[in-house]
């Protein structure tokens, strides 16, 4: 039997309408455009601000556009997979809502979290399947409403995040394209640096953790960054030699959007021009698991088939990693 790739065939997004704008941010906390533009690069973000609706809201919109564009009856679906932190519920999954929802009924659905890292751990556990032959329609979801886990009255993390989600529909082809390597690694030593302190089995809410304002991102700024940016890099780097990539024939670098500052350095350490590199931070944020396949769905009429792939990820835990993938099709 002839290798099967895993390729992306088709991405669908969805980011909500309300834009909450440097300037807004600077009137509910002591900060600036300025200081945001230069230390973070966020001009704005997007939020779901309608009550009751969650992450499931968002991921299953942009999983409808998915199916849409790519044609797919949810029927012929066999699995779905969310990558999120900021579940509707600790259970059932965000993926079973949305595989519920949208009739994919002849699926199973699994949350796979791994915080901002979860779309690429994800990715590469839905190439492993189609690999294997016995699965031929995955959807991965990225899907992250970080506005109901950042602290509004903390300068240091609010203006970093935003809401937002997208999919990929992952299917099996024979041609000489789609996933072919990555290097994914944790290390379990990141986690006081960037933690949800309660909420979970440790410590689940109480008047405490409530009084102490523990439900909300905790995250020691300068400490992130520096392991953000060696990992990522680094990660980047050996993907990039072990398959014998550069600068020249590297078509996009597809970075994580945690901070401009990471991306550019990422970007120096391959050589390669801010232009290969994708980039909508300014837009929305860090939208934690949903940065890698938005930045595919602001980018995707810009691919072409055969194109070469380098994501690059970093995330609590901490998590990180690179993957290089040969994009499959020419814009539709
Ligand atoms: O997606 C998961 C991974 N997360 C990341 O990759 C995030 C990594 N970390 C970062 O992106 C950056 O560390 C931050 C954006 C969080 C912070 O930037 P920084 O350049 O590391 O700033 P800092 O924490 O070192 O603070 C510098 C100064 C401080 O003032 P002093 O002590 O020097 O007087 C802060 O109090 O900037 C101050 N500051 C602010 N000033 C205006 C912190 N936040 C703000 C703010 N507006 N929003």
């Amino acid at each position: 039997m002839e290798k099967l790739h895993a390729i992306i065939t088709g991405v669908g997004g969805y980011v909500p309408d309300y834009i909450l704008t440097n300037e807004e941010l600077s009137r509910m906390v002591d900060t600036t455009d300025e200081w945001i533009m230069t230390r973070i690069g966020v001009k704005e973000r997007r939020i779901l601000n309608e009550e009751g609706l969650g992450t499931s809201y968002m991921a299953r919109k942009a999983v409808r556009q998915l199916l849409e564009k790519t044609d797919t009856d949810p029927l012929t679906v066999d699995a779905v997979i969310c990558s999120t932190s900021t579940a509707d519920y600790h259970f059932p999954s965000t993926a079973s809502i949305v595989l519920g929802r949208l009739g994919m009924t002849n699926a199973h659905a699994f949350e796979m979290s791994a915080a901002c890292s979860g779309w690429l751990y994800a990715m590469d556990t839905a190439a492993c399947m189609i690999e294997s032959g016995r699965y031929k329609k995955i959807v991965v979801i990225g899907a992250d409403k970080m506005s109901s886990a950042v602290d509004y009255t903390d300068r240091q993390t609010c203006p970093i995040f935003g809401d937002g989600a997208a999919a990929v529909l992952v299917e099996p082809t024979t041609e000489d394209l789609g996933w072919k390597d990555s290097y994914l690694r944790t290390d379990g030593q990141g986690l006081p640096f960037l933690v949800m302190q309660a909420g979970g089995s440790v410590a689940p809410p109480s008047y405490f953790t409530m009084e102490h304002r523990m439900h909300y991102v905790h995250q020691e700024g300068r400490t992130v960054f520096k392991f953000a940016v060696t990992n990522m890099s680094d990660a980047t780097a050996l993907i990039a030699e072990r398959n014998g990539l550069n600068k020249d024939n590297i078509t996009w670098i597809v970075p994580h959007q945690a901070n401009i500052r990471i991306i550019e350095a990422v970007a120096k350490r391959l050589e390669m021009p801010m232009e290969k590199v994708m980039v909508n931070i300014q837009k929305y944020g860090n939208t934690s698991a949903g940065t890698l396949p938005l930045a595919l769905w602001d980018y995707e009429k810009q691919l072409h088939k055969g194109d070469n792939l380098i994501f690059t990820t970093f995330g609590a835990g901490f998590t990180w990693g690179a993957a290089y993938m040969k994009w499959g099709y020419d814009p539709k």
